[in-house]
């Protein structure tokens, strides 16, 4: 196996984690910057990391995802937040400033009006099958979320992803803690816990690439 299979055979939902053991800063980077580097539509980015290494905090977000042991031994659990659809309108300076970026004078206002308003068409009529801005940039959250899964895996750590919580709980704590949180301009997208694992996993169970893969080629 090469270093990124050796990758995906490591990684695992892991259930407990040892809570004596912490993930060095860079270690930790080195999963984000993999979440940072993730693809996105339009370059939108619709996504934030909040990563909660106190243990207080931690013990509260226990309850709201269904007293799950993960939360409370991993060493650092990120709350991965979408930007919700008000981050993507004309007069937002998210998306102004995401937009400047990308054009060859940032400053130039008409040019950004032109490119945003391209965006917000393709956001009104483009979407496929009636998916909400909103879903759109949770859908995105979990692309992030596999490359930091499979980044920490990369180096030994283990992880495991949590979508079960309470959506208003984890906004309620974000809010008392987060004083820039904004509950019309964010959602709870997933969650995840990073740690060192204490038991040794059961081999994945996934079915064979035949039963899940269907190939279109010029025979058919
Ligand atoms: C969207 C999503 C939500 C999940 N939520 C939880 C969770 O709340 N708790 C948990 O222990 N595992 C959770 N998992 C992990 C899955 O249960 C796990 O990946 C699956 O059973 C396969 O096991 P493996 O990853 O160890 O191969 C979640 C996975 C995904 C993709």
């Amino acid at each position: 196996m090469d270093k990124l299979e050796q990758a995906f055979d490591f990684r695992h939902a892991c259930k407990k984690f040892d809570n004596t053991k912490k993930i060095s800063q860079q270690d930790l980077e080195y999963i984000l910057e993999a979440g940072r580097q993730s693809p996105s539509a339009f370059g939108l980015e619709p996504w934030h990391f909040v990563i909660v290494d106190s243990e207080n905090i931690k013990k509260e977000l226990h309850t709201v995802c269904y007293n799950q042991e993960q939360v409370t031994t991993c060493s650092h659990f990120v709350i991965v937040l979408y930007r919700k659809a008000n981050n993507f309108t004309l007069q937002s300076e998210y998306l102004r400033q995401t937009i400047a970026r990308t054009l060859p004078d940032a400053n130039d206002q008409t040019a950004i009006d032109d490119a945003c308003q391209s965006i917000i068409n393709f956001y009104q009529h483009g979407l496929a099958n009636g998916l909400t801005i909103n879903h759109s940039s949770e859908m995105q959250d979990y692309i992030a979320c596999a490359n930091m899964l499979t980044a920490a895996a990369y180096r030994g750590i283990d992880s495991c992803t949590i979508g079960g919580f309470q959506h208003d709980g984890v906004v309620q704590i974000l809010g008392k803690y987060m004083p820039k949180f904004s509950r019309e301009s964010f959602g709870v997208g997933l969650c995840l816990a990073f740690g060192y694992r204490i038991n040794e996993p059961e081999s994945h169970t996934r079915w064979p690439l035949a039963n899940i893969t269907t190939y279109l080629t010029e025979s058919n």
